[in-house]
């Protein structure tokens, strides 16, 4: 996983989507009473919150103490704790692991399954999701050309993220030992929050792009970048990203 500083107030107060949307893969994962759940990269543990609302239990991990130690503000009774997801160390545990907006950020995919496996009982499932083969292509793109542009791109590290095809990931999966019931590869164009909303974004999600830069520098590609966005992806007042996702359920046989 990249070093990322997770500014987890910018993430509260703008960002917030990423939970929102995740509601929508909830269906997926149909929580029952009684069961015991694991959040893999819970954030600000709102969706773990929704789970337990179905009467299961629910822990929540997440590599950023930042952000578990703002979920166990938001939501005091449940369980949270700072834990890399690709060491993870639970056995046959949990009934179904689920995982949103956070796989993307994981470089060692076969610790993180491996991990995920051995943590479920038998028969129980994974329900992720996260951005998919083609997610936030523009902005990689703008990044790239803005780096190229200012004679920096020896230095811009632009697509360190995981995005992997369907056919990717169900290898993936099953050279893990799952058996993959349902996957879904489908554009999500996401609204960010005001005038600022693509500066924030690449503020927050990117700045792992620019480790060899210095400040000036990282703001100038920066800049540029969003400059390079505007024309197709700031419509009235308000700035689209075009994600993809990719939604998975696998089972543990
Ligand atoms: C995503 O949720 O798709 C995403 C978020 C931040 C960086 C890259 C992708």
């Amino acid at each position: 996983m990249p070093e990322i500083h997770w500014d987890s107030k910018l993430y509260n107060e703008q960002h917030r989507f990423v939970s929102n949307y995740g509601a929508d893969v909830l269906q997926w994962l149909d929580a029952k009473a009684g069961e015991n759940i694991l959040d893999v990269g819970c954030g600000t543990g709102d969706l773990a919150a929704k789970i337990q609302e179905s009467g299961a239990t629910v822990s929540g991990v997440d590599a950023s103490a930042d952000m578990i130690e703002l979920a166990k503000q938001n939501y005091p009774l449940l369980q949270f704790e700072v834990q890399d997801a690709a060491a993870l160390d639970y056995n046959r545990e949990f009934d179904a692991v689920f995982s949103n907006a956070t796989f993307h950020w994981i470089e060692n995919q076969r610790g993180l399954l491996r991990g995920i496996f051995k943590s479920l009982k038998h028969g129980g499932r994974l329900v992720a999701e996260f951005g998919g083969k083609g997610n936030v292509k523009s902005i990689v793109d703008a990044i790239d050309q803005a780096a190229k542009e200012l004679g920096l791109e020896h230095r811009v590290i632009s697509n360190f993220w995981f995005f992997p095809s369907i056919a990717h990931y169900a290898n993936l999966l099953e050279a893990s030992g799952f058996e993959t019931e349902q996957m879904w590869l489908f554009d999500r164009p996401t609204k960010l929050v005001g005038e600022d909303g693509m500066l924030n974004w690449i503020n927050q999600f990117a700045q792992h792009a620019f480790v060899n830069l210095n400040e000036e520098e990282a703001k100038a590609v920066t800049n540029l970048a969003v400059s390079i966005l505007k024309p197709t992806y700031f419509k009235n007042g308000e700035w689209t990203a075009d994600y993809k996702r990719l939604r998975v359920k696998a089972l543990k046989r």
